[in-house]
């Protein structure tokens, strides 16, 4: 049997096992997606597992999503701009690295009515998934990109793949219009944010990329304030299709049974 995996550090929150054998089942494709907690070590012999196809298709997750680079044969635009790969596969006896974040950040985007042209924004936080998010932002053509992070150097070294980004010290808040919450806090239920948002203004767009808590305290205090709020759910599921599309040549249907299933 076809066997597909999503490797990361920790893994055992991941939704992608559920998501790809839900797919997988709804299509009679004899297959098994499934999960694997490894260590940097490990990604080498991984990878030669697709080469030799016993792995038909790979997904990365935090935080091996750069570490992955050096193992693979080609990759995609999207991946090379951003350093950054959650999704490979062979192709023509190649290992190839895609990058779907970027695609599944830019299509939840484009469906939720909050318009990003022309739009300033705030990034927080500088970890795996910004570049990807900061690539997005550009193809949707905002105005200007802030990025904030508590620890400055790791916000600076972004600048390196993106020159023209603004780096603003963590707790400062300038003028947006869309808010991205791209750090990890909010993953615990009490994790609280210490920004005062109380001096933003209305009808600013509050997006989290956690989607589990449904709501963190970021979304919640965003809503409270009378702005939009959405969590990544819609990113999550995005980028598993355009992934599943990679390697099945198909985009798989996203119905309601798959957003109740994804939401218990
Ligand atoms: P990785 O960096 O391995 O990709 P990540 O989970 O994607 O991991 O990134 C975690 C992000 O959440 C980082 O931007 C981190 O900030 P630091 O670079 O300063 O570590 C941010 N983060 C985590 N806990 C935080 C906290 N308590 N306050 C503010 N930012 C936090």
């Amino acid at each position: 049997m076809k066997k597909y995996l999503v490797i990361g550090n920790p893994i055992d929150h991941s939704l992608s096992p559920k998501i790809h054998n839900f797919w997988l089942k709804e299509n009679n494709i004899e297959a098994i997606y499934e999960k694997k907690k490894i260590d940097e070590n490990q990604i080498e012999s991984i990878i030669s597992d697709i080469k030799e196809k016993k792995i038909s298709g790979l997904n990365i997750t935090v935080p091996f999503k750069k570490a992955v680079i050096p193992f693979l044969d080609e990759l995609s635009p999207e991946a090379k701009k951003t350093q950054s790969v959650n999704t490979v596969y062979l192709d023509n006896n190649k290992i190839v690295g895609d990058n779907t974040d970027i695609a599944g950040f830019k299509k939840s985007f484009e469906e939720n009515q909050f318009s990003a042209l022309d739009k300033n924004v705030l990034i927080l936080g500088a970890g795996g998934v910004v570049s990807s998010i900061i690539y997005a932002l550009k193809k949707l053509g905002v105005k200007k990109i802030f990025l904030s992070n508590r620890t400055i150097k790791k916000a600076e070294s972004l600048k390196t793949l993106f020159n023209d980004l603004t780096i603003i010290e963590w707790g400062i808040l300038p003028e947006f219009d869309i808010i991205i919450n791209a750090t990890s806090l909010g993953l615990n239920h009490d994790d609280k944010f210490h920004l005062d948002f109380t001096n933003i203004g209305k009808n600013k767009f509050f997006y989290d990329v956690i989607y589990n808590p449904k709501e963190t305290d970021f979304l919640k205090t965003g809503r409270k304030l009378g702005n939009k709020a959405e969590n990544g759910m819609m990113m999550f599921i995005y980028q598993a299709m355009y992934a599943f599309k990679l390697w099945n040549k198909f985009e798989p249907k996203i119905n309601n049974n798959l957003i109740e299933l994804m939401n218990t």
